[in-house]
């Protein structure tokens, strides 16, 4: 699998620093939306170890021990973003269930075909580039063990009328691909998209929106299931 950090630089700095001036927050304190804390409960059903994938300071992650979630690993391709997570994990003692490891898809190599019980994918898959994308979301039917469970968060879709409001200073690479002002990727995926990434290595077995703010869209949460068979 090639390394494709090359790709990521500029992501690697704007996170950097958001993460480097974020607050610190505490992991026992439900999320700001009653939607994401009924999709951790269900992650935490069977008290998996998960993998968060482009984990950011994993907030979502370390609030899942709350929900039955034994442990896990937190993996970011921003050094600041998994500083920041570690930290606030010894903050709260939960150091010796969760682990913080700076790097991209070629590291999910290193991880046994089946060796988790979970998976985070919140608001990463968006912003890779596709061929990634799709690389991840293999390795993701490959980790998983059989009946493990995927909750993959995605913002907006963008219609063309949005896409042209909030990509106006975005550079079009390709068809729904966009690198925007930050120098971030953005890639719009229709919520068919996102089911056909899924299956069939995963059966899709809700889909639920996340609305944060009256009369805007909301985000997409998926909850997969890989089939027990
Ligand atoms: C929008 S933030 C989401 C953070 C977190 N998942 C959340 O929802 O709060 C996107 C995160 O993905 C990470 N990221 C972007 N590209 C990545 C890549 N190729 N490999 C690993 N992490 C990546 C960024 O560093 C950033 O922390």
């Amino acid at each position: 699998m090639p390394d494709n950090s090359q790709s990521y630089q500029k992501t690697i700095s704007f996170w950097d620093q958001v993460f480097g001036n974020l607050p610190d927050f505490d992991p026992a304190q439900p999320l700001p939306h009653s939607g994401l804390e009924e999709a951790l409960t269900w992650l935490g059903e069977n008290e998996p170890r998960v993998l968060d994938f482009g984990c950011g300071p994993a907030r979502p992650l370390l609030r899942a021990h709350y929900h039955g979630v034994r442990g896990g690993v937190g993996m970011d391709i921003s050094l600041g973003a998994v500083n920041k997570a570690a930290t606030i994990a010894r903050t709260h003692g939960l150091e010796h269930n969760f682990e913080f490891i700076q790097g991209g898809i070629p590291e999910l190599k290193k991880f046994k075909d089946g060796s988790w019980g979970g998976f985070i994918l919140f608001n990463i898959l968006d912003n890779l580039l596709p061929e990634h994308g799709r690389m991840l979301i293999e390795e993701v039917h490959r980790l998983l063990t059989p009946g493990g469970r995927l909750l993959l968060l995605n913002g907006p879709y963008l219609t063309e009328e949005l896409q042209e409001k909030e990509m106006k200073d975005a550079i079009p690479l390709e068809k729904n691909l966009f690198l925007d002002e930050n120098g971030l990727y953005f890639w719009n995926l229709s919520n068919g998209e996102i089911k056909n990434l899924l299956e069939p290595g995963l059966e899709v077995i809700s889909e639920k929106e996340i609305i944060r703010e009256e009369g805007q869209p909301g985000s997409r949460l998926f909850y997969g299931e890989k089939s027990k068979d």
